[in-house]
C-alpha cells in the first residue's frame, strides 16, 4: 500500500518517525510530505531515514517535481494520511485552497483521506474546529481520534493524537489493504482480560487484570498480518481496529467462545486472567446479610488453555504465567503440565504486571528461554509476537 503521510506542525509530530515504522512494518511504502511548520518539530533527516525516501515539502521544488509531480504523487497514493493534523491544516482542507504541497495533494487525490487530529483540547473543542470536523466527515474524510488524556501543554482533555500503532492499524483497516507481515494469512485466537464469576445478580468475583497485555498482543499480531479473534473479558479498553472482538463475562463463556472459533486457528494465545474457581451456584435474588460470617462454595472453572492444548489438532499454544514468586519455576511447571509450546512468565503484584502500561517477561519453551527487559506492553507485545511467529514456523517445518 502506498501511503502519502502528511505531517503538519503540531508537537505530536515528534511521534511521526514511529508512525512511519508502524506503517512500514505492515508493508506500506511511505512518502512523507511535511508542511513548513512541521519542520519546527521533527527533522527531515529523521523522517528520511525511517521512510527511506526523500521528504517532499515544497510545491515549487523543481527537481522533486520533475521526478514525481504533485499530481503523480496524488495518483500514486492508495491513501493520504495526515498525522498529526493541526486545526490549521483541517481548516485549509475545508476551505478547498491549495497553498502548499500537502493541501494540493488532498485536492488532487482520488484516494481515501484520513486525518489524525492533534491539538490543545480547547482548540479541538472550539466551534470552528468542530464545524470543520463535521464538514470533513460529511465529505467522506476519515477522522481518527483524537484520544483523551494528558497533553504536551500540560493540560488534560480530548486532542491527543492517537498512538502510532492505532493509527497504522486504522489506516489498513479502512482501506482493507492486506498487511504483509510475519503472520500474514494466519488465524490467531487470543483471550484477554479478567473474567467475572457471578455470586448473585449484583455481585461477582474477579481480579485485577486490565486486559492491556492481551489487547497489545492482539494489535501486534494484527500488525503482522494475522486474522485475529480477540475473546475479551470485561475491560475498559477501546476495541482495536481490524480485529474481531468477542465479548464475554465468565470463564465458562470464554471457554465456549474459544472452542467456537479454535478449529481452524494456527495459534492460540491465552493472555486472559481466567478465574480458577466460580461460585457453585448463582443465587437468583440478591443475597441479604444475616449472620456474622457466610460461606461461599466454589467449584473449578474449565481450564481453557489446557483444553485447547489437548485438542487432537491443537494450534500452536501459548500460555501466560502471572506469578508473585518462583516465577520461572512455576511457569516451567505449567509449560509441561499443560503441554504448551511456549509460556510467557511475568511477575505480578507489588507494582508490576497487572493494570500497568509496562511489563517485564521471560518466554520459556522446552529447550530454552528468553528474557525481555521492562518496556511498554505494546513494545513487549511486538517482541513476543515475533518470537511466537519464529517458534510457530519452526514447529511447523519440523512437523512437515
Ligand atoms: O494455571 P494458571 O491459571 O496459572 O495458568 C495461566 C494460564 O492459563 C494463562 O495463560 C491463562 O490465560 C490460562 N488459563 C485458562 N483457563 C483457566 C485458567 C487459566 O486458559 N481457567
Amino acid at each position: 500500500m502506498n501511503v502519502v503521510l502528511g505531517i503538519s506542525g503540531g508537537i505530536a509530530a515528534y511521534k511521526a518517525p514511529d508512525l512511519v515504522r508502524r506503517l512500514r512494518e505492515r508493508g506500506a511504502d511511505v512518502q512523507i510530505v511535511t508542511t513548513a511548520s512541521a519542520e519546527e518539530f521533527v527533522t527531515s533527516t529523521a523522517l528520511q531515514a525511517v521512510s527511506g525516501r526523500p521528504i517532499r515539502s515544497n510545491l515549487w521544488d523543481k527537481e522533486a517535481e520533475a521526478a514525481m509531480s504533485h499530481i503523480e504523487l496524488a495518483r500514486w497514493a492508495d491513501v493520504v494520511l495526515i498525522a498529526p493534523a493541526t486545526a490549521e491544516v483541517m481548516a485549509r482542507i475545508v476551505s478547498g485552497g491549495a497553498p502548499d504541497l500537502l493541501t494540493t495533494i488532498c485536492l488532487a487525490t482520488e484516494a481515501p483521506i484520513a486525518l489524525a487530529p492533534a491539538m490543545n483540547h480547547v482548540m479541538w473543542s472550539n466551534q470552528a474546529t468542530q464545524a470543520n470536523r463535521d464538514v470533513l466527515e460529511k465529505r467522506g474524510i476519515h477522522i481518527l481520534g483524537p484520544g483523551i488524556g494528558s497533553q504536551a501543554c500540560g493540560e488534560t482533555g480530548a486532542g491527543r493524537m492517537l498512538e502510532p500503532d492505532a493509527i497504522a492499524a486504522a489506516v489498513f483497516s479502512l482501506t482493507g489493504a492486506q498487511i504483509d507481515g510475519l503472520l500474514k494469512g494466519r488465524k490467531v485466537v487470543i483471550t484477554a482480560g479478567p473474567t467475572r464469576e457471578a455470586i448473585d445478580p449484583v455481585r461477582y468475583i474477579t481480579n485485577r487484570s486490565s486486559g492491556k497485555m492481551g489487547y497489545a498482543i492482539a494489535s501486534a499480531a494484527a500488525a503482522q498480518g494475522a486474522d485475529v479473534v480477540l475473546i475479551s473479558g470485561p475491560v475498559n479498553l477501546a476495541e482495536p481496529p481490524g480485529i474481531e472482538v468477542i465479548k464475554v463475562e465468565s470463564a465458562q463463556q470464554m471457554y465456549e467462545a474459544t472452542h467456537n472459533v479454535i478449529r481452524d486457528a494456527d495459534i492460540f494465545i491465552a493472555a486472559a486472567a481466567v478465574a480458577d474457581y466460580r461460585p457453585a451456584s448463582v443465587v437468583a435474588q440478591k443475597i441479604k446479610k444475616k449472620d456474622e460470617a457466610m460461606r461461599l462454595e466454589l467449584v473449578r472453572c474449565p481450564d481453557i488453555l489446557a483444553s485447547v492444548a489437548a485438542l487432537p489438532t491443537a494450534p500452536f499454544t501459548v500460555g501466560f504465567a502471572a506469578e508473585t514468586d518462583k516465577v520461572i519455576e512455576y511457569a516451567r511447571g505449567k509449560l509441561e503440565k499443560k503441554k504448551l509450546d511456549l509460556i510467557i512468565a511475568n511477575r505480578v503484584g507489588d507494582n508490576c504486571g497487572f493494570d500497568r502500561d509496562d511489563n517485564t517477561a521471560t518466554a520459556l519453551w522446552q529447550n530454552g528461554e528468553q528474557s525481555f527487559p521492562t518496556c511498554s506492553k505494546s513494545d513487549l507485545a511486538r517482541e513476543l509476537i515475533e518470537l511466537v511467529a519464529q517458534h510457530f514456523y519452526a514447529v511447523r517445518s519440523a512437523d512437515t
